[in-house]
């Protein structure tokens, strides 16, 4: 297999709260991402995903640091980088998008005018070369009348357009990984498909590697060739999404597959998984998700498993496999 695009090994990001309090949000993570792949992050509200994304570009900023890891791209070491050396690296060699295209935007320039600069600010072109690529970029994500949308504001484009010229913006400079966090959830179901279909078009394209940062299991069904499940801010289990589907073994991965809606199933399954995810600043001492398992034993209490293998390829951090 290829070298990994991306490697994130042992990410630790916290947060230093008042009162001495320290939210663990990412806590030992590890990542990689091939070129080409897409490679989901799960879990619900609350377990780390969001911060696991920014920590990748670095843009955590106080109260929060991140502690302890490694942010590999290409082979290269990312984590020591300068601010103004990330910013060449943002949108050039990672690109993103986030879940509401208007806090990206920017509300007082036309969409052509932010493709447009964000193409001169990574590559070398002329005024009229940017403005051809900005048209072309368009049209590839389905712009019919792109010179018209050029001339328009973030606020004229309906939420799913807004998102489409977002990743126009995001896929401009040919960046090597997309990280994506729930790129659709603000969106109309129909119009989600059409993003997810976009971004996987792109992805085939460009040869990107795409971390999907999403809560819902079916889009990783969809989209996705490997899975991560997050919980309290570490992987519990990772492998292919067929093996997931067929072979949950962590507790919490069977828990959230349990809540899916679906033809044979009661309808008094839904929720499988009582109770909420526990604040990053207050985890149980032991396994993280042993306040919510049905399976929670003696142990479980104290120690905090390790994610192992339990076959090639897949991976959980669960007592019961110890
Ligand atoms: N700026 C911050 N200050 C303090 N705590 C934070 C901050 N940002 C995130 N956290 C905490 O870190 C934990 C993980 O948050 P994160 O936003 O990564 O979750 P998420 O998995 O992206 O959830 P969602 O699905 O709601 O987007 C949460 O407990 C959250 O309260
Ligand atoms: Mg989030």
């Amino acid at each position: 297999m290829s070298e990994p695009l991306l490697q994130v090994k042992n990410l630790k990001t916290y947060f230093y709260l008042e009162g001495k309090k320290v939210a663990k949000a990412v806590d030992g993570v590890d990542i990689h991402v091939h070129p080409g792949e897409t490679v989901a992050l799960v879990g619900e509200s609350g377990s780390g995903k969001s911060v696991t994304s920014l920590s990748i570009l670095k843009l955590i900023n106080k109260p929060g640091k991140i502690e302890d890891g490694r942010i590999i791209l290409n082979g290269t070491d990312i984590t020591p980088l300068s601010e103004k050396q990330m910013a060449k690296i943002r949108g050039k060699e990672i690109s993103m998008v986030f879940q509401e295209p208007m806090t990206a935007l920017n509300p007082v320039f036309t969409i052509g005018n932010q493709l447009k600069e964000t193409i001169r600010k990574h590559t070398r072109v002329s005024k009229a070369e940017a403005e051809r690529k900005a048209i072309e970029l368009l049209k590839l994500v389905g712009f019919p009348r792109a010179e018209d949308t050029m001339k328009e504001y973030p606020h004229q484009l309906s939420g799913g357009m807004r998102q489409r010229a977002m990743i126009a913006i995001a896929i401009s400079c040919d960046p090597k990984l997309l990280i994506a966090d729930e790129p659709t959830t603000a969106l109309d179901v129909t119009i989600q498909a059409q993003i997810l279909e976009l971004l996987n078009e792109m992805k085939d394209k460009l040869n990107m590697g795409v971390l999907l940062i999403t809560h819902d299991l079916g889009v990783v069904a969809e989209y996705a060739d490997r899975v991560m499940v997050m919980y309290g801010g570490q992987i519990v289990e990772e492998t292919t999404v067929k093996n997931l589907f067929l072979h949950p073994k962590h507790p919490y991965t069977q828990g959230l597959l349990d809540s899916l809606p679906s033809l044979e199933k009661e309808v008094d399954r839904l929720g499988a998984i009582s109770g909420m995810v526990p604040p990053a600043y207050d985890f149980p001492s032991g396994c993280r998700f042993s306040d919510r398992c049905r399976h929670v034993m003696e142990k479980c209490r104290t120690e905090i498993p390790d994610l192992k293998p339990i076959q090639t390829g897949h991976n959980v951090r669960c007592c019961l496999y110890e």
